[in-house]
């Protein structure tokens, strides 16, 4: 033992030596916020400052300078342009923004059954113009018969029970959420704001070819694991594009929620399907799961990037932190490098390392572990992390070591998935991610109450310190435990512009690459002035740690620029798409509202 720990501390020392972390390894002299400029009003800049012209790699395919969906008053997004519609006729008849998302959230239940649900959970990002600021979490939560190994065999090996099938799912919070947040802050009634969503699913609506991909992709899984015919693959063939699909049991279902609130899904005929689905393929929600279920309102994770002001989502999700960790670091340079370049590459993509090195260690339910979230977001910190990052591309491994040696004193300031952001005429913005985790969640659909249920137990570190299905590595503080909420890392955002209003309302869907994707489009917005449509467009990286390595589009980095990061020291690795974003940019004269580019969705507003 002692021979072991005379080792790490030589080679503790001889990491010290080579990263260069400064003096900043015990950070007294480096607390504060050098070079962090004041705020844009402060600098005598517009609330929304002229946008500048993008220009992407020439080998890349969404071209810029051109404009998304620009309404005067209000606007919703989502990846459904029928639930988008929903929020919109809400707003008409006179809802806020609240009521809006709400109506949004049920329909996406029923217009994009991959993800929009009432089977999953989610988190919500208020923002209300008398200066109200709220959020939400209503996450999943572990069965109470759940424990620690539950997804490892006889052998200690890690199955695929937590990402399919009946025991894949966490006890659903979207209900109990919703209409949590549609009794505080809401205007209207439940059973007005739920009509829209129960048409759809009663009368049906039109299958554009997204959804018809979507599901031709999920049939074999969802017939493997629910057995009977659902709707969306009647006698045996997927609902087509251009064909109506109609879901009488789900209809049925949101009329009862409409009519008797939560209650109908946590205790009443819907928890007995929902228990009795269990049952029927060895899960363990019980009624008792459901009757215990309760949301939590969390106290906002506020941060500021160059004078604007973010409200994000705390744990337990780990989006808020790590956005505003990555942003942080960034914000040490008193300027970026060129969008594009290959130092732009490499100083986001360092961030994002180390960000996620505190993401995968040390963030988990805050109910249950601990959390560092105001030493994690601390602008010291930040400037400590910022010494790390040399010419050349750090190893993880190492930098877990180094990182471990910053202390930072306590500061004393107080301290898989769909995206919607809806702002009103009155400048209240609701920024909500919801998700079943995979696409069409654990497989199974609900027998006679019509909706899929969530795969989230694999968002836990079913086995700490193997990779989940998104390859994250993740540690003891996410282990499995009865009634803990699985960490997320789901980030609604809410930029605020130099007099408070709101800038953007924006959030992704994607795994770990929602925090990098929702990121990268508030620094193309607020760092290099793009338009929101070419913020959205504009290519994206991603690096999460482990595995080692940064991951780029295709086409979205200058072939010259790939080779001197590789020279860098970089392990490159290529994807076509990262990332599902949808978001919304108050621009001169009304909103603009801005679906993925490289996926499908609505924007609506009037
Ligand atoms: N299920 C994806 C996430 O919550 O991060």
């Amino acid at each position: 033992m002692r021979r072991l720990s005379h080792r790490l501390s030589r080679r503790s020392r001889a990491l010290a030596r080579r990263l260069p972390l400064v003096s900043c390894i015990a950070l007294a002299a480096c607390s504060g916020n050098a070079g962090s400029p004041a705020t844009p009003a402060a600098r005598g800049e517009p609330a929304i400052p002229a946008r500048v012209a993008a220009q992407f790699p020439s080998g890349w395919r969404l071209a810029a300078g051109a404009q998304g969906t620009v309404a005067p008053q209000a606007m919703a997004v989502s990846n459904s342009p029928d639930a988008s519609a929903a929020a919109v006729e809400i707003l008409r008849a006179g809802g806020n923004a609240v009521d809006a998302a709400v109506a949004l959230g049920f329909a996406l239940t029923v217009t994009w059954p991959e993800a929009g649900n009432i089977g999953g959970g989610g988190y919500s990002v208020v923002q209300m113009a008398d200066g109200r600021t709220a959020t939400i979490d209503y996450r999943e939560i572990a069965p109470l018969a759940a424990t620690r190994d539950m997804y490892l065999d006889a052998n200690g090996k890690l199955t695929d029970k937590s990402i399919y099938g009946h025991l894949a799912s966490g006890v659903p919070g979207a209900v109990a959420g919703l209409t949590a947040l549609l009794e505080r802050y809401g205007t209207m009634p439940l059973s007005r704001v739920m009509q829209p969503a129960i048409r759809l699913a009663r009368d049906g609506f039109v299958v554009d070819t997204a959804l018809a991909g979507s599901m031709s992709r999920a049939q074999n899984m969802v017939n493997r694991y629910t057995g009977i015919a659902t709707p969306y693959f009647p006698r045996g063939r997927v609902v087509g594009a251009g064909d109506r699909l109609v879901q009488p049991d789900l209809a049925r279902t949101l009329e009862a929620i409409a009519k008797e609130g939560a209650a109908a899904f946590y205790r009443g005929w819907i928890a007995d399907s929902l228990v009795a689905e269990m049952q029927r393929g060895g899960g363990i929600i019980t009624k008792a799961d459901l009757a215990r279920y309760a949301p939590a309102w969390r106290t906002p994770l506020r941060t500021t990037y160059r004078g604007y002001a973010l409200v994000s989502m705390p744990p337990s999700s780990s989006g808020g932190v790590v956005v505003a960790e990555a942003l942080n670091v960034l914000e040490q340079y008193p300027t970026l490098p060129a969008f594009g370049s290959t130092q732009y590459a490499h100083v986001v993509g360092s961030a994002y390392q180390r960000a996620f090195i505190d993401r995968n260690a040390k963030l988990a339910d805050p109910d249950f572990v601990p959390v560092p979230v105001d030493r994690l977001t601390s602008k010291a910190y930040a400037q400590a992390l910022r010494a790390t990052i040399g010419p050349r591309a750090s190893r993880t491994a190492e930098l877990e070591t180094a990182m471990n040696a910053i202390s930072v004193p306590r500061e004393r300031e107080p301290e898989h998935t769909t995206h919607y952001s809806v702002v009103d005429a009155k400048g209240n913005a609701v920024a909500t991610t919801t998700t079943l985790n995979n696409s069409w969640g654990s497989g199974v659909w609900v027998r006679g109450a019509g909706f899929m249920l969530n795969d989230e137990m694999d968002d836990f570190a079913a086995q700490p310190g193997k990779p989940n299905m998104f390859g994250l590595v993740q540690g003891e503080a996410n282990a499995i435990q009865p009634g803990k909420r699985m960490l997320s890392a789901m980030s609604p955002t809410i930029v605020l512009d130099s007099k408070g209003q709101v800038l953007l309302v924006l959030g992704a869907a994607g795994g770990p690459t929602i925090i990098t994707g929702t990121s990268q489009v508030i620094l193309n917005v607020l760092e290099h002035r793009m338009s929101l449509m070419d913020a959205m467009r504009a290519p994206r990286i991603h690096h999460q740690a482990l595995p080692d390595s940064l991951t780029y589009e295709d086409g979205g980095l200058a072939p010259a620029v790939l080779d001197s990061l590789t020279q860098m020291g970089y392990r490159m690795r290529r994807l076509r798409a990262l990332v599902n974003v949808n978001a919304i940019m108050r621009v001169p004269g009304g909103w603009e509202g801005v679906p993925e580019p490289r996926r499908s969705g609505g924007a609506v507003g009037y």
